[in-house]
């Protein structure tokens, strides 16, 4: 307890502690001190205290005080729109953005969001999400993150978070930290070696807080036998002390489990001010925090940096000039006063389009072409007959899949399937469908059998533990298409020569009994799409547009060849380390179906001309520390560049991707790791220059015993490609002398 005080007085002490590139936090602590001095000590403990859940319009409120202006703040999910409110916009999920790897269309989708949010009066909009990161192909809320990378889901949460952020809303990173599966979540202890929590759990939130985050959501689970909203390792020391973040932590909803251990170990805000265990309506803050600081138990320093941290962040996003009301409530069904749903619609039909992964395409089956007959195959086809609404957080797999269920969805206000979407082109083009909108074999063979070509839609679903779904506790069960989709695609394979399968799914599924069938040509994942689903995928089956999306996870060709999969104990000691996904398939020479970054398009991109001017100086980072970590880790050391060209017929994007190899002088790392992307977008015959810029942090590893990131000596390894596989480009170099001897 006695070490416990005096970090958290040390905290507040350095409260301003954090140095350049912020000058935004500088003016708004100074404008949050001014407001702290009137406040009085009710106010103080209102303004960190939920009003208890269902208490205001939002999912999270807090007490409104009277002495200075600002407002009971309002928090609502999601991180894919607003939810329980209408009409609202239901953006394609967070891997769908991350299968993009567009940076302008990240920005967009938050910026869309962020502007609904704003619009409808909520504060602060519970994402986005880099935990989980995903080790778990089957865990299941991955899809509300970006990726299972860290550099890509860094990438997606700084641009994400600037959109939000740009457009007036505060933006909440979460779930800190090692929140990786829905089983046993509130009690599971994710034990993490200190370089796989930097390197990879860690490194995305860094991103996060580098983008001036104004939030931070521990979560649920343990970090290291500790519950993280009880954490000072992970709350004060590695959030607030090594990424000097100047924002606040609020705490999942009924995250906490104390009064005083909580506020001392950097807990900022807790939500949403009641606790549903025991005993049952029992409030750890509210009055009990001010007893705590009447007591001396809680230093009042401590609870005027909470405010602080609070008010500041509110100043930073401009939220003190005309910010909008509340202009919905959770409670009654949602209906907005306002309509703030403008023209994103077409942020979301293009974030869907891009995202789109062509996994396989023999003899060029896609396009189509003005086919003379088509069968659409699939209770996935098409929207649930009882709405896309129909069941409660999305807690039903019936007709299309569209985004996974749980807290992070928002309601549709309207959902084009697929078979709407094609019914549309199909009338232009004069070919007939014919549909069999349910996962019946014989009803699937029927209608393939009289049909050119045949395209079958499958899906796979999960979402947060608090629903069951067909047997599914969050997490997934297996990595199968569910209802059967092996059934119902070899059910059409046998009638039909020419079968497209389309798969609507949060993270991978295994495909080997689909390709094993040589009537299957082409195979699209489409992931979860959101409200434009049916527009976006015709985008790219007709061809309007090439397929340029590329996978933010690997496709394995058997469920256990990823080494990791959520368990149900109590503890996961996070053996694998820093193997996870692509690193893990590498490192043990493990060949996947589809490689992490793999996405084949309608043309072909070639690459020429590797240019390397990297200069660093081995050893630790130092510096100050800055909102994301030590100052010169996010200094340029140089760049890799390659020229990508389009030698094919028509136009289209290439993700290209650079990937880094470590010299041996650092200890065990994977093979390559992810350390650069960039999308162009080539007419035929056109070419551009992909230009990576490396930072400290990307050629640096987080060295356990100096506690410090560490650029090693000897040669680096270059990788260039169109996927982590695909290598097309090799190159070198070699950072020189020695350091700390
Ligand atoms: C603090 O201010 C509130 C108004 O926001 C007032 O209702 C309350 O009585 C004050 N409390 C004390 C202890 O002065
Ligand atoms: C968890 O414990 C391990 C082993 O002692 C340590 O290396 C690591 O730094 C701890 N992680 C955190 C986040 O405190
Ligand atoms: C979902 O599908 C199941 C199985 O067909 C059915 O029993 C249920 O009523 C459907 N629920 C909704 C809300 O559409």
């Amino acid at each position: 307890m006695q070490h416990l005080l005096f970090s958290a007085l040390a905290l507040s002490a350095s409260a301003h502690a954090y140095g350049s590139g912020s000058a935004g936090w500088d003016s708004a602590y100074s404008r949050a001190t001014a407001a702290l001095h009137k406040l009085n000590q009710t106010e103080k403990v209102g303004i960190v205290t939920g009003v208890t859940w269902t208490g205001g319009p939002c999912v999270g409120n807090t007490y409104a005080p009277s002495s200075i202006d600002y407002p009971s703040l309002c928090l609502q999910d999601s991180p894919l729109g607003i939810r329980f409110a209408n009409p609202v916009t239901a953006f394609p999920a967070g891997i769908n953005a991350g299968a993009t790897w567009d940076r302008s269309l990240l920005y967009a989708r938050g910026a869309a969001m962020g502007a609904e949010a704003k619009g409808l009066g909520v504060h602060v909009q519970l994402g986005p999400v880099a935990g989980p990161l995903g080790k778990n192909p089957n865990g299941g809320r991955n899809w509300e993150g970006f990726s299972v990378d860290p550099y890509l889901s860094g990438v997606a949460m700084e641009e994400t978070i600037q959109g939000m952020q740009d457009s007036g809303v505060q933006a909440c990173a979460k779930h800190w930290l090692g929140n990786e599966q829905e089983h046993n979540r509130d009690t599971i202890s994710s034990n993490i070696g200190d370089r796989a929590a930097h390197e990879l759990y860690v490194w995305p939130f860094m991103n996060a807080v580098k983008a001036n985050v104004a939030s931070v959501m521990c979560s649920y689970n343990k970090v290291n036998e500790t519950w993280a909203c009880e954490s000072d390792a992970i709350l004060n020391e590695l959030m607030k002390k090594e990424l000097g973040f100047p924002g606040y932590v609020v705490s999942d909803w009924n995250a906490q489990h104390s009064t005083v251990n909580s506020a001392l170990v950097g807990l900022d805000m807790t939500m949403p001010g009641s606790d549903f265990n025991s005993p049952p309506g029992s409030i750890f803050w509210g009055s009990n925090l001010a007893k705590a600081v009447a007591d001396g138990s809680v230093p009042q320093s401590r609870l005027d940096n909470m405010v602080t941290r609070i008010l500041a962040a509110w100043y930073l996003l401009g939220q003190d000039q005309g910010y909008p009301e509340v202009s919905f409530s959770s409670w009654n069904g949602g209906k907005a006063t306002v309509d703030v749903t403008g023209d994103h619609a077409s942020v979301v039909r293009t974030v869907a389009r891009d995202s789109i992964v062509l996994l396989k395409n023999a003899g060029d089956a896609l396009p189509l072409r003005r086919p003379k007959s088509l069968a659409i195959i699939g209770e996935d086809a098409a929207v649930n007959p009882d709405g896309p609404n129909a069941c409660s957080d999305r807690s039903c797999n019936n007709g299309t899949l569209a985004m996974g269920w749980g807290s992070g969805t928002a309601q549709f206000p309207y959902l084009v399937a697929p078979l709407d979407a094609i019914q549309v082109q199909a009338k232009k083009d004069g070919t007939k469908i014919i549909q069999s909108t349910t996962d019946s074999t014989s009803d699937a063979a029927s209608a393939a059998a009289a049909a050119e070509t045949a395209v079958v839609f499958i899906n796979s679903d999960a979402g947060e533990g608090y629903i069951t779904v067909e047997g599914n506790a969050g997490d997934r069960n297996n990595l199968d298409p569910w209802h059967n989709g092996n059934e119902l695609v070899k059910s059409v394979a046998a009638v039909n020569k020419h079968v497209i399968v389309v798969v609507h799914s949060v993270g991978p599924v295994t495909l080997e009994t689909i390709l094993a069938l040589p009537s299957v040509k082409a195979i699209v994942w489409a992931g979860l799409p959101g409200q434009e689903s049916g527009n976006a995928l015709v985008d790219v089956l007709y061809g309007t547009i090439s397929p340029s999306g590329k996978l933010p996870y690997t496709i394995a060709k058997a469920a256990g060849d990823y080494g990791t999969t959520w368990n149900n104990a109590q503890v996961d000691d996070f053996t694998e380390g820093l193997f996870i996904d692509y690193r893990h398939f590498d490192q043990n020479g493990i060949t996947p179906r589809y490689e992490f970054g793999y996405g084949l398009s309608y043309t072909k991109f070639d690459y020429t001309g590797i240019a390397v001017d990297v200069h660093a100086r081995a050893g630790p980072s130092t510096g100050k520390v800055i909102p994301g970590g030590p100052a010169d880790l996010f200094n340029s050391v140089g760049t890799i560049s390659t020229t990508v060209r389009n030698t094919g017929k028509v136009a289209g994007a290439e993700v290209a991707q650079l990937y880094i190899g470590l010299p041996n002088s650092a200890p065990s790392t994977p093979p390559k790791q992810l350390r650069g992307f960039q999308k162009l977008r080539l007419e035929p015959k056109q070419s551009s220059r992909a230009v990576f810029e490396l930072t400290r942090r990307d050629i640096s590893y987080w060295d356990v015993t100096t506690q410090k990131w560490v650029v090693p000596t000897g040669k680096f390894s270059i990788y260039v490609g169109s996927s982590s596989r695909d290598i097309r480009q090799h190159g070198s170099f070699t950072v020189g002398g020695s350091w700390g001897n």
